[in-house]
C-alpha cells in the first residue's frame, strides 16, 4: 500500500509517498480501506520532533492521527462493527491507503469521508478543555484563536451548552466566528480594550498559543479560569496546559449527538492528495487554517 512516512526528523521535505506493508487488526482494533485523514499541527510537530517526551517516535514514521474509511478488518473481541461500515476515528500512520483504528464511531447519515475525518482529535480537545476550564451555562467564555480546527469545535459545542462566547481571530476570519454564534474581534494591538467591551470575562482558553496568557488572567480574574492547549509558558502564570487526551470513543460518540442535531459542522478550508502531504502540512504550519485541512485517498 500507499503510505506517507518519514525517516529524519525535519521541515515538509522529509514526508515521502513510500510503498509498505499493510497494517492488521490486533485485538481490540478495526482496519480501515482510508478515505480521508484529518491534517492536525501535533502531525508536524511530530515530524520535526518537537515532543518526542511525550509522543516518543522510531524512524522510519508514518504519519497522522484521525481517519475516516470504510472497515475491511475487525479484530479479536470487537463487537458492533462489520466489515464495510463507514467509520470515523483515530489511530496512527493514517496518510495511508489502510490504517489500524484504536477509536471510532459510525459516521452520522449526510456526512463526507472528507468532513468526517476532521473531527476526531479537534472534537476530543474542544469537549476535553470546556470541562477542565468548568464553563457553566449563562457565562461568557473567551476564546484565542478561535477559528482553527478545536476553534471551531469549541466555539459550535460550548453555544450549544448556552454559553456565551468570544472569539479572536484574523480579520478574513471574523465573519466565520459570527456564523458560528460568536461574538468576534481581532487579535493584535488593543485586542484586550476590544474584548472588554463586550463586557466581563468568565473564562478563558488559549488555542493559538501566542503569547496571550497574562492577558486572559486579567481578563478573567483568576489563572484557574484560563487553560492553555498551545502554549508551554502557561504553568508560568499559574495557568493550567492541557495536553492529555481524554475518551475519544466518548468524544466521537458526542460528536456524533451534535452532528446528528445539526449543532457542529467544522468545515475544511482544503483537501490534498497524499501525494501533497508536505504542502498541507507547510500550509497547517502557516498558522491560519479555517476548520480543517484533510488528505483525501
Ligand atoms: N495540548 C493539546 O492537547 C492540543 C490538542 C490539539 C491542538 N493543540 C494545539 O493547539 C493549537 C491549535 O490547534 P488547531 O488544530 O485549532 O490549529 P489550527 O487549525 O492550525 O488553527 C490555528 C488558528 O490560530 C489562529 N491564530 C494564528 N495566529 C494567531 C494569533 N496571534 N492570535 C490568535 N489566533 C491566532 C488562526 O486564526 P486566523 O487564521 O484567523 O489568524 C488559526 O485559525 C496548535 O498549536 C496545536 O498544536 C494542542
Amino acid at each position: 500500500m500507499k503510505k506517507v512516512s518519514f525517516a529524519e526528523f525535519g521541515g515538509p521535505d522529509v514526508l515521502h509517498l513510500i510503498d509498505a506493508e499493510e497494517p492488521h487488526a490486533g485485538p481490540g482494533r478495526i482496519r480501515i480501506a482510508v478515505r480521508a485523514a484529518g491534517v492536525n499541527p501535533a502531525d508536524w510537530r511530530v515530524r520535526e520532533g518537537q515532543v518526542l517526551a511525550a509522543h516518543p517516535v522510531e524512524l522510519p514514521a508514518g504519519v497522522g492521527l484521525d481517519a475516516s474509511g470504510v472497515v475491511d478488518e475487525v479484530g479479536e473481541g470487537v463487537e458492533g462493527v462489520e466489515i464495510g461500515d463507514h467509520v470515523f476515528g483515530e489511530g496512527s500512520s493514517t496518510y495511508a491507503e489502510f490504517t489500524v483504528l484504536s477509536a471510532w464511531a459510525r459516521m452520522p447519515e449526510g456526512l463526507s469521508f472528507e468532513e468526517a475525518a476532521g473531527y476526531p482529535s479537534v472534537v476530543e480537545t474542544a469537549l476535553r478543555i470546556l470541562r477542565e476550564v468548568g464553563v457553566r451555562p449563562g457565562q461568557t467564555l473567551l476564546v484565542s484563536g478561535a477559528s482553527g480546527g478545536v476553534g471551531s469545535a469549541v466555539l459550535q459545542i460550548a453555544r450549544d451548552r448556552g454559553i456565551t462566547v468570544i472569539g479572536t481571530a484574523g480579520a478574513a476570519n471574523q465573519d466565520y466566528l459570527r456564523s458560528l454564534g460568536a461574538l468576534a474581534t481581532t487579535y493584535g494591538e488593543g485586542w484586550v480594550e476590544r474584548v472588554r467591551q463586550f463586557g466581563p470575562v468568565d473564562a478563558a482558553l488559549d488555542l493559538a498559543g501566542s503569547g496571550v496568557i497574562r492577558e486572559l488572567v486579567e481578563l478573567t480574574g483568576d489563572p484557574h479560569k484560563v487553560i492553555s492547549i498551545a502554549d508551554l509558558d502557561a504553568p508560568r502564570f499559574g495557568v493550567r496546559f492541557s495536553g492529555v487526551a481524554g475518551s475519544v470513543p466518548d468524544a466521537l460518540a458526542e460528536a456524533v449527538g451534535l452532528i446528528t442535531r445539526g449543532k457542529l459542522h467544522i468545515p475544511v478550508e482544503k483537501t490534498y492528495t497524499l501525494a501533497e502531504a508536505a504542502a498541507a502540512h507547510a500550509d497547517s504550519q502557516a498558522g491560519h487554517t479555517r476548520g480543517r485541512r484533510v488528505i483525501v485517498i
